[in-house]
């Protein structure tokens, strides 16, 4: 199949992004998916949740690769590409990556270096999944310029209208000046606790952004068992094979897959 590229953000901090990242592309990689995870985050959290506990003093990551871009050269025998024992590939990310986004101010064309790194690597993958940071800034810019999708995970309790019509118009906004392909994916309800509110809290969610949006029938529940994911070097389908995070983010794996499928609807077209 032909490579789809799927950023996860939302500038809230906290939200589950890395933890989605990690556990969908966990869950593609089961389901037989060729998988990419690139950590396009300074905090390093995927990179750390993939079992690299000194991200920071990683020699070779996405820093070298955009710096690598911007001196001309998108390489060959790509180091930088790790390989998890669940199956995927990632590319690790650390702070360094601040120093690039800095320097992508007097960079030509700085919306697309990533784009131009990720579109050298993509033919070996069916989806390559971008964390991003809790930003709008010029790392994200260059993620949503990359991706054909941008999924958005919003935290069950905190609904913030604001932010997300921040997100939805720099997704827009990317669309419209830098990379036409983008729509938004979907939009999924991370950490509700309680689950018998939870079609209230997906009606609610509906009925605020349904209407342009995709919104993912599948919500992940607040678990400590996900919590957990980050120190115990095993995605939810290793750790609580069994438990309901495991069974939310093999639904949700489902619908990522749906995603672009014709018989499933197209997702939706924004900023027309
Ligand atoms: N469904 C969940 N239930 C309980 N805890 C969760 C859940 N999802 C993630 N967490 C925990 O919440 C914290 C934030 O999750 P995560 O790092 O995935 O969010 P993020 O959006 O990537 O954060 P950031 O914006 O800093 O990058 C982590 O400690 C994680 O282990
Ligand atoms: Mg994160």
């Amino acid at each position: 199949m032909k490579p789809k590229v799927i950023a996860i953000a939302n500038q809230k901090g906290g939200v589950g992004k890395s933890t989605s990242v990690y556990n969908i592309g966990a869950g593609l990689a089961l389901n037989g998916k060729r998988v990419l995870l690139v950590d396009v985050d300074p905090q390093g959290d995927l990179t750390k949740m993939l079992g690299q506990r000194k991200p920071h003093e990683m020699p070779v990551t996405l820093a070298n690769c955009m710096n690598n871009v911007v001196a001309g050269d998108t390489g060959r025998d790509h180091p930088e590409i790790l390989h998890h024992k669940e199956g995927f590939d990632y590319v690790p990310g650390n702070r360094c990556l601040s120093a690039v986004e800095v320097s992508l101010v007097n960079v030509m064309s700085r919306e697309t270096v990533l784009k131009r790194y990720i579109d050298s690597v993509k033919k070996d993958y069916d989806y390559v999944l971008l964390d991003c940071r809790p930003s709008l800034g010029m790392l994200v810019i260059n993620a949503l310029s990359a991706s054909d999708y941008v999924l958005i995970p919003v935290q069950a309790d905190y609904l913030a209208a604001e932010d997300m019509t921040e997100l939805l118009g720099t997704v827009a906004q990317v669309k419209r000046q830098i990379n036409p392909q983008l729509k938004v994916g979907g939009i999924f309800l991370t950490m509700t606790n309680d689950t018998n509110f939870r079609k209230d809290i997906v009606q609610a969610v509906r009925q605020n952004f349904g209407q342009h949006f995709p919104v993912f029938q599948t919500v992940i529940p607040s678990t400590v068992r996900l919590a957990e994911i980050s120190t115990a070097d095993k995605s939810i389908f290793k750790h609580d094979p069994h438990g309901k995070a495991a069974k939310a983010y093999a639904d949700l794996v489902k619908e990522v897959q749906g995603i672009g499928e014709k018989q499933r609807g197209k997702p939706f077209d924004i900023g027309r």
